[in-house]
């Protein structure tokens, strides 16, 4: 996946997202607007279209609020599959085997950048 390496201002700042928690924002991917949900981890942070591989619904129930299971999951809000936030892997539910698609994204300057040059 290709993202755009003319995208000058960054997506959010590291701090707007809480530690352990999601976020959702606009991004140009593969010259689409495109929304993308966040997972901030420490310093890291990971992304995935806010596309769910089972229906193509948003896999939050209100934009920018996801879920979270106990074992630390992402559950889409539609119809419950869970997503592993290291891989995006789809660990159960309707679409098990399947996987969320990656954004590749930087933290520079306390800022989350698309990463232009994964
Ligand atoms: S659309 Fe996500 S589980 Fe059905």
């Amino acid at each position: 996946m290709s993202v755009s390496d003319t995208a000058a201002a960054p997506l959010i700042a590291l701090e707007a997202i809480a530690d352990q928690g999601f976020a959702e924002v606009e991004a140009t991917v593969d010259g689409d607007s495109e929304s993308v949900v966040l997972y901030r981890n420490g310093g890291q942070v990971r992304g995935w279209l806010n596309i769910c591989p089972h229906a193509g619904r948003r896999l939050d129930w209100a934009p920018g609020q996801f879920l979270k299971s106990r074992e630390g999951h992402l559950v889409c809000a539609a119809h419950g599959a869970s997503f592993a936030l290291d891989d995006g892997n789809c660990v159960a539910g309707p679409c098990k085997g399947d996987r969320l698609r990656a954004v590749p994204l930087q933290v520079r300057d306390g800022q989350v950048w698309l990463d232009a040059a994964p």
